[in-house]
């Protein structure tokens, strides 16, 4: 048996991880250049414990975020209890890999905001992580994992990923000039960005003035599943009633916005996007596509049957997006 007793000072705070680890060998604890303390077992160097397993607010360079499919281990990020008490607090960032991966933000169960899925490239909620220059952000889905990892192209930038006690995701770089933090990125970014903050359950009738959720090209309100939204791609309406399958449809592209919750969206990534297109086109239930790899002139597929699945279903205006009949 080993307990490795980790104290860390934080104003008055002591806070203290005991780790129980059951028998093993005799174990050497190193810690590893990006920050990952270790505990390798002498005999055969097998990693018996490693800190970047067990995150706690930061997500920094080479520490991932999501499944080991091969023992079934979550990593995942959560908000410290108070300023001072780095205990579990209410807010959690997790990967939810049903459908296309998304990163959700939560407050206790409930979601707060969603990244958007991995389009290849980026979270296609987080337009500001185009820059690769700086951030080399990778996304792995294979047999043995599904996680997310960023690393620093230029080394003596520094960046981390915080979950913050005020129901944030903030993504902080260090100015090494000014010697502090700045604030990279803040999500939610604003009041639209909120999960389902413009989803069906939105008093749209009574608050029009004010609301600053709109809708698309053919779309109405209280069909909310007939619409569809894509980032850099095409979409399909479905008008209610009239010539649905077949003839008469057709398709409205959406730029600049976060695609619907891909929870629930059929994911083939072998196909071309005039393929997803024409299977969308023949299949009736099919609500709408998007490209599931945005790199390049787009490829993959995404598409949603029947309904866009949970909530954040409508276009906020504070989105910038634009949409047009085709
Ligand atoms: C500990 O080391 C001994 C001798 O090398 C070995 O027989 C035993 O299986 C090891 N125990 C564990 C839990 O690895
Ligand atoms: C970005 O990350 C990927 C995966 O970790 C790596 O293969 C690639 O070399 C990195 N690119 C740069 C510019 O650091
Ligand atoms: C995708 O295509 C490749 C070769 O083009 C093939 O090996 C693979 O099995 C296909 N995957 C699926 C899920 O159809
Ligand atoms: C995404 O598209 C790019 C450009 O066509 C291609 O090189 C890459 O292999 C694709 N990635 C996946 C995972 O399909």
């Amino acid at each position: 048996m080993t307990w490795l007793k980790l104290l860390q000072f934080c104003s008055s705070v002591v806070h203290c991880l005991s780790l129980h680890i059951p028998s093993v060998n005799a174990t050497v604890t190193q810690l590893l250049d990006p920050g990952n303390l270790v505990l390798i077992q002498n005999d055969d160097k097998r990693v018996v414990w490693q800190g970047f397993d067990y995150p706690t607010h930061h997500l920094i360079p080479y520490m991932k975020l999501g499944l080991d499919r091969r023992t079934d281990f979550n990593r995942f990020l959560t908000s410290w209890k108070f300023p001072t008490d780095p205990g579990t607090g209410k807010n959690s960032l997790r990967k939810y890999t049903s459908g296309s991966a998304q990163i959700f933000l939560y407050q206790g169960s409930e979601p707060l905001w969603r990244s958007g899925n991995w389009n290849r490239l980026r979270w296609s909620g987080l337009p500001v992580m185009m820059h690769r220059t700086i951030i080399n952000a990778s996304f792995l889905n294979n047999q043995d994992e599904i996680s997310y990892m960023f690393t620093v192209v230029n080394a003596p930038v520094f960046s981390r990923m915080t979950v913050d006690l005020d129901d944030y995701l903030q993504r902080y770089t260090w100015q090494e000039t000014k010697g502090k933090w700045f604030s990279f990125y803040t999500a939610p970014r604003d009041r639209c960005d909120k999960y389902s903050r413009c989803g069906p359950n939105s008093n749209w009738d009574n608050s029009l003035a004010e609301f600053e959720c709109t809708c698309l090209v053919g779309f109405e309100p209280k069909s909310p599943r007939d619409w569809f939204l894509k980032d850099g791609s095409a979409g399909r309406l479905r008008k209610e009633g009239a010539k649905v399958c077949g003839n008469g449809e057709g398709f409205v592209k959406v730029e600049d916005a976060k695609p619907p919750d891909t929870t629930v969206a059929r994911v083939n990534m072998n196909i071309s996007m005039e393929a997803c297109r024409e299977e969308c086109r023949k299949e009736c239930s099919c609500s709408g596509y998007a490209a599931a790899n945005v790199s390049g002139s787009g490829s993959g597929c995404l598409s949603w049957h029947g309904g866009w699945g949970r909530k954040d279903l409508c276009v906020c205006g504070c989105h910038h997006s634009r949409y047009a009949s085709i």
